[in-house]
């Protein structure tokens, strides 16, 4: 192979910037590689959105990444996650990029909890649009029939954030509200089933408590892509290796220049792309 053909990056993929918080520990874990980071915000949220819209989007941003010389993209949106992933596993990348692989945040955050559960009472917070799918739902009891789960969709936290409003004493109120759904639920771990959350770890660890082990898929997600590439050395050895971040989005307003450096932890300089 020649050094020319080491060039590819590593795209994600997330509505928004709350994906940054998931490159940001991507990036931490995997420094060397390249990566090409989408965030459409022009179209943001897809929380509410249906399925088959979620799925056009989805293909039109794959699109973008792969012919932006991506070789590997991680869908790290949960909401997109849940159903266009599997349809363009399934559908679109045998027809247009047999070659290529697309993975999503939903199987590493449900093999986490299955792991790190003890009761086998699993609670999820997420998006209305990824509690209707029943997504993951339908990986945790593929990893571990006979579990029981706990969904809560929590529409107001995405707004709220979004919003610039995590450390208000009214986002802590609102948590208090949907985390009370579990208080008798005898849950001992909870999925944080959205890219957002992550930033409000530290307040749900507060109020769910010690015994509930929270399940935050920044981390989780980087762990698994690197055991990934370890398993995919002929992804691997195809990526370049520069450190070179860039960051796309479909809208660019003030607000991600100031959220994105919440969500990745430092300043980034963002293009404005049409997809
Ligand atoms: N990125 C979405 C998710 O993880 C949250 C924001 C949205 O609704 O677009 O579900």
């Amino acid at each position: 192979m020649t050094k020319k053909t080491r060039n590819k990056f590593i795209g994600v993929f997330d509505s928004g910037f709350g994906g940054l918080h998931i490159l940001r520990s991507i990036a931490r874990e995997l420094p060397e590689y390249n990566y090409i980071y989408l965030g459409d915000t022009a179209r943001a949220p897809y929380g509410t959105r249906s399925g088959e819209i979620i799925y056009d989007f989805t293909k039109q941003a794959v699109d973008f990444l792969f012919k932006n010389n991506c070789e590997i993209i991680i869908l790290a949106c949960n909401t997109v996650s849940c159903d266009a992933l599997r349809r363009i596993q399934r559908e679109y990348l045998p027809k247009k990029y047999p070659n290529k692989k697309v993975i999503g945040v939903l199987i590493p955050a449900s093999e986490e909890a299955i792991e790190k559960t003890k009761n086998g009472r699993v609670g999820i917070i997420a998006t209305e649009g990824t509690v209707l799918s029943g997504a993951f739902e339908r990986e945790l009891l593929k990893i571990q029939p006979g579990i029981k789960i706990f969904q809560k969709a929590c529409p107001l936290l995405v707004p709220i954030i979004e919003a610039g409003e995590y450390s208000s004493k009214a986002t802590e109120l609102i948590l208090k509200e949907y985390l009370s759904y579990f208080k008798n639920k005898n849950i001992d771990t909870l999925i944080l089933g959205c890219t957002h959350y992550g930033i409000l770890e530290n307040k749900i660890r507060k109020i769910a408590g010690k015994k509930i082990k929270i399940i935050s898929e920044a981390k989780i997600v980087s762990k698994k892509l690197k055991n990934y590439l370890e398993r995919h050395k002929e992804i691997e050895i195809v990526l370049g290796k520069n450190k070179i971040i860039n960051f796309y989005s479909t809208d660019l307003t003030n607000r991600f220049k100031t959220l994105g450096k919440k969500f990745f932890g430092k300043n980034i300089d963002v293009n404005k792309v049409v997809i």
